[in-house]
């Protein structure tokens, strides 16, 4: 079965983290969150991949290619204008099967898809969404069901008190092609706002069914470093590409550590980085490849992406730096920068 994946939106909660770069690529733990869900789906036996793209799409092609040092066929769906969820699937109605698999690519998950596929087989509906309870589903696409599994309304980010219940959208479809004569062509439609709601009011046959495994949207900056979080206390089995050199400290190639270092476990260091005299790092820290930690710095609960470098004895908690940024605390124009970085 054939598996799509919605990759092309502009990312607009994760900025300025995603000013250049599309949200599905932010790294998680030293690798593109996408690479981790390519390896998820071909572990699981699906290896012919779509990616519905549009936003920095030369930087996802460029990185994947043909997919092959990933033991995939991939394909790529290309939009000349955003079409949105729905018009991005119906876009790549070509390179599609009878029955697919959709996902939004910036789900970070690790679920079985057996029983999703099952339920959807033995359901028959045109489409089966996969479903996840959370507390707050005012950010979600909300459903009502019925005993049966079948979705009877699907609102998409209602005010909190209107929610119809906490079970959403997890952004994992089971689909038949014939869902795609609901949607027009050559337009932007949404899959949320308009054909699910057209589909449930037309009877056509939508279910529901809860997911089980790790789940989460990594669209703003606390739910991205709540995902490093979650992987260290073990909740997200992800696998690692450093090894482990002591407890609770992986340690790539190529590591000057001076000194005086603090490491606090447990911290993920990537190749090449440098950590220099009295700084400390960790806990549930991760340093992105040849990033450098500046004398007398500090830098706990927080991910450094490659080559940023934190200098001027900055203590960092809880923070993302971006891609080649230098955050000195010591300077006014930086410290706007670490505001921005931060938000
Ligand atoms: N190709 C393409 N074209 N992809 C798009 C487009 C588009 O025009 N618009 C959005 N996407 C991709 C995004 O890149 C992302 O991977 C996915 O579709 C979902 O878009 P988000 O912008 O992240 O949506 P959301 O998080 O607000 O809401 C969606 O996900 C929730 C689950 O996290 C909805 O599907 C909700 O109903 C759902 O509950
Ligand atoms: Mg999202």
């Amino acid at each position: 079965m054939k598996a799509l994946l919605l990759a092309g939106g502009l990312g607009t909660r994760l900025r300025p983290l995603t000013e250049n770069l599309p949200k599905p690529m932010t790294p998680v733990f030293h690798r593109p969150w996408l690479e981790h869900l390519i390896v998820h789906l071909r572990d699981q036996g699906i290896e012919d991949i779509v990616l519905a793209v549009k936003y920095h799409a030369d930087k996802i092609q460029s990185y994947f290619g043909d997919g092959e040092s990933l033991g995939v066929n991939l394909q790529y769906a290309y939009e000349r204008q955003l079409l949105g969820t729905a018009g991005a699937i119906k876009n790549a109605q070509a390179m599609l099967g009878d029955t697919f698999l959709v996902f939004n690519a910036d789900i970070i998950h690790h679920i079985d898809l057996q029983p999703l596929l099952e339920f959807h087989r033995g359901h028959r509906g045109l489409v089966t969404i996969g479903l996840t309870e959370v507390e707050d589903p005012s950010q979600y696409g909300v459903v009502q069901r019925t005993k049966l599994g079948e979705i009877i309304r699907f609102v998409e980010k209602p005010r909190r008190e209107e929610a119809p219940s906490n079970l959403i959208n997890a952004g994992i479809y089971v689909m038949e092609k014939a869902a795609l004569d609901w949607i027009p062509e050559s337009r932007e439609t949404s899959i949320e706002r308009e054909t699910f709601p057209t589909l449930i009011e037309n009877g056509m046959g939508v279910y529901g069914t809860s997911i089980h495994g790790y789940w989460m949207d990594m669209g703003t900056h606390e739910r991205y470093l709540q995902v490093h979080r979650d992987v260290f206390d073990g909740k997200f089995p992800l696998r690692l590409s450093t090894p482990m050199v002591r407890d609770g400290v992986w340690m790539g190639r190529n590591i000057e550590i001076a000194a005086n270092v603090r490491i606090e476990p447990p911290v993920v260091i990537g190749h090449g980085a440098v950590i220099e005299y009295g700084s400390t790092v960790g806990p549930f820290t991760v340093v992105g490849d040849q990033a450098v930690i500046g004398p007398d710095c500090s830098v706990r609960n927080s991910v450094i992406w490659p080559k940023a470098r934190i200098k001027g004895r900055t203590q960092l908690s809880g923070a993302i730096v971006g891609h080649g940024f230098t955050v000195t605390v010591g300077e006014t124009a930086a410290r706007e920068e670490l505001e921005a970085v931060m938000q």
